[in-house]
């Protein structure tokens, strides 16, 4: 029973969620009604357009007590390396969960959404952080389509729970590559199948194979994929290749 209320209130803050982006002003939006699993490469995760919720229980979910037993967020950075003196973008990313984790160990960090809302919040954040640290985050509202990250701007990216909401992904991750330096890495965490207790519904998520297709297509070299190491997402890391 505990199970079932569980994953009612899952679905419901997902589908938020996605209400939520659909508000943002001058945006196209990001999912379309019909329900359908993503079977090709670059094929849209089309997700619901429907359901209720407000600002306050997405940052509750992202923020929830319980993340950390399966986000396992110290692992999951452990990925990244030595992130000393390099830049990192996090993109979608939301409240700045991973971002603030990742600030006293980086020179820069960019904390990159599309919704105003959440850099409004990362801003807020910002602004209680010891100086240093505060000098080294920058909050950046991006584009549905593009990160606007600079020219080889980034050292390591990170997308963590984010990748489904990304239409045209190949194209995405072809804009993206411009912005990381050769070698550059690229971390990508979410949701795996299989009905699971926290995360969005099995037909909107993007499996692993897929984005492992989509990476190739745009170009980059997976370097690992890692499904065990957390309960209810795969890792997965890429590199930008170097120019031979
Ligand atoms: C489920 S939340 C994940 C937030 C954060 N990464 C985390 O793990 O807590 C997805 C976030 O991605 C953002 N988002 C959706 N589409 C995006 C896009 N095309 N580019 C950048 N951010 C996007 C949303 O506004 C939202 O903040």
């Amino acid at each position: 029973m505990k199970h079932i209320a569980t994953l009612i209130f899952s679905g419901f803050v997902w589908f938020a969620c996605q209400h939520e982006q659909k508000t943002i002003p001058d945006s196209p939006s990001l999912f379309k009604e019909k329900s359908a699993s993503a079977t090709t490469v670059s094929d849209p995760v089309v997700l619901p357009s429907t359901g209720e919720g407000n600002f306050e229980s997405l940052v509750a979910d992202f923020e929830s007590k319980d993340r950390g037993i399966w986000q396992k967020p110290e692992l999951v950075i452990s990925y990244l390396g030595d992130l000393k003196g390099k830049t990192v973008a996090d993109i979608g990313a939301g409240t700045g969960y991973f971002t603030f984790r990742l600030v006293p160990r980086a020179k820069k960090v960019i904390g990159i959404d599309i919704d105003l809302r959440f850099i409004n919040f990362m801003d807020s954040i910002k602004v209680r952080l010891p100086e240093t640290y505060r000098n080294r985050f920058e909050s950046r509202l991006a584009k549905y389509d593009d990160p606007l990250l600079k020219p080889e701007e980034a050292d390591k990216v990170v997308i963590v729970n984010t990748y489904a909401y990304i239409e045209n992904r190949v194209q995405y991750l072809k804009t993206l590559n411009k912005g990381m330096v050769p070698g550059g890495e690229l971390l990508i965490i979410d949701f795996k199948k299989n009905n699971l207790p926290i995360g969005p519904p099995d037909e909107f998520k993007v499996s692993s194979s897929q984005v492992e297709q989509e990476l190739k297509a745009a170009g980059f070299l997976v370097t690992k994929v890692d499904k065990e190491v957390l309960d209810y997402q795969y890792i997965i890391l890429a590199e930008k290749r170097t120019e031979k």
